[in-house]
């Protein structure tokens, strides 16, 4: 199972004290089949990196511009310059940035470029609110997969986060049941090698003791809880206990 900490914009220097608790963890027994993936902002990815030298905790970014060269983008990091700081994961698609204007177009050029830079991609679909009370949520997700990963032959290093946008930073979580069944549906889109899936909205300590039941999920893209070591740690924990 694959735990990715996602910090969005929240971190400092400072931070970096709060990770040795995790470190220790993931040297220890207790972690189980873990993978720990930390993506803070791309202030702290070196010094993260550092922080990490001697363990397995990997590291990615939560966005990258879509070019694959350098360029005059000011304010922008591209897909390679991640790679190049040490990053091996980088965030697409979060509906954070949909909101702003990130089209699916757009995330189908930053995914197509991660891949050329070797980076593994955790891709984001999701439906909002008002799209899941019009029953729409598989026609949402089946367009953002489709047009995401539009000529992507090779998914090998593409992981699917279900992340339903009203579930982020509210405490609201999906009935487990639908999760279950959305899960097989995304699943189903693929045919022959599956990508693997993680689920993102709200995954505190005490729900995961629910959504940890969930059949064909590889793990999950944790947001508030996981600034908090010891509220990570115990998200890891339970998954296996
Ligand atoms: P929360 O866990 O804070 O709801 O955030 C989820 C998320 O957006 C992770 O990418």
């Amino acid at each position: 199972m694959y735990f990715v900490a996602n910090w969005k914009m929240f971190g400092n220097l400072k931070s970096l004290n709060t990770l040795n608790k995790v470190i220790k963890f993931s040297k220890s027994k207790e972690i189980k089949k873990g993978r720990l993936i930390y993506c803070p902002p791309y202030t702290l990815i070196s010094s993260f990196l550092k922080k990490f030298e001697n363990c397995l905790i990997d590291l990615g970014a939560q966005n990258c511009h879509e070019s694959d060269v350098y360029g005059s983008h000011t304010g922008f990091i591209n897909s390679r310059m991640l790679k190049n700081v040490g990053a091996n994961y980088v965030i697409i698609g979060h509906s954070e940035n949909r909101r702003k204007g990130e089209t699916d177009k757009l995330i189908n050029i930053k995914i197509k470029n991660a891949i050329k830079a070797k980076l593994k991609i955790i891709f984001c679909i999701g439906e909002t609110i008002s799209e899941k009370n019009k029953g729409k949520t598989k026609l949402i997700l089946s367009k953002q997969i489709k047009l995401g990963l539009k000529k992507i032959k090779i998914k090998s290093n593409i992981f699917i986060a279900y992340e339903p946008v009203w579930s982020i930073g509210t405490g609201k979580i999906p009935k487990i049941r639908e999760l279950d069944q959305i899960i097989k549906f995304i699943k189903g889109k693929f045919k022959d090698k599956l990508p693997k899936i993680l689920y993102g909205g709200s995954v505190n300590t005490q729900n995961i003791n629910d959504l940890k039941q969930i059949s064909n999920l590889d793990g999950f893209l944790i947001g508030g809880a996981s600034q908090n070591a010891k509220k990570f740690i115990d998200i890891v924990k339970k998954t296996y206990s």
